[in-house]
């Protein structure tokens, strides 16, 4: 059994700073599940199956190491489904601690076999969020770097803007 671990989000879009940890996550594990977790509750800007595609794209330079999955419910019981024995997730700045903290500590509770391990991403990475590249993209801001290109083109497609950020 290949050591797995499962790094799941929204991904709604991918940005670089999740490529960062994924390619972080693939010198440690030999087989990384990103999974894109399906909520209904949450407004997203793309399809499950876009943000499974984007992510697809993003990292095929990572081979066979890199697989791309979706869940719905609880993550653990998706962890345990794959045979994961770790949650990868990022720590940019303090302030997304408590978050992790509280996540990580549930998930320790209700799977004590699974470790939770809180990477922190390159620098260049630590201010880029999904939710602040959409709003800096919705306004016709350049988002150019903080997204791979794939994920650029798709990006401004949706929300209305040209490749050259009118
Ligand atoms: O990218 P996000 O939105 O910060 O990811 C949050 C996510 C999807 C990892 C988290 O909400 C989650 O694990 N949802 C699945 C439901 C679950 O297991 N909840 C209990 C975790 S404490």
């Amino acid at each position: 059994m290949r050591r797995t671990a499962v790094f799941p989000g929204s991904f709604d879009p991918l940005t670089t700073g999740h490529l960062d940890l994924i390619e972080r996550g693939c010198r440690i594990f030999e087989r990384l599940i990103v999974a894109v977790a399906v909520n209904p509750r949450k407004q997203c800007l793309f399809t499950t199956g876009e943000r499974m595609a984007m992510i697809g794209e993003a990292a095929a330079h990572l081979g066979d190491a890199v697989e791309v999955d979706f869940f719905d419910g609880l993550l653990v019981n998706y962890a345990r489904s794959k045979g994961a024995c770790a949650i990868l997730r990022g720590l940019r700045v303090v302030s997304d601690f408590e978050y992790e903290f509280q996540m990580a500590s549930m998930n320790r509770h209700l799977a004590p076999e699974i470790e939770t391990l809180l990477v922190i991403p390159g620098e260049g990475n630590h201010y880029v969020s999904s939710g602040i590249v959409k709003e800096v993209a919705a306004f016709g801001g350049d988002v150019t770097g903080l997204v791979p290109p794939t994920v650029h083109s798709h990006l401004l497609r949706r929300v209305g803007r040209s490749e050259t950020g009118r």
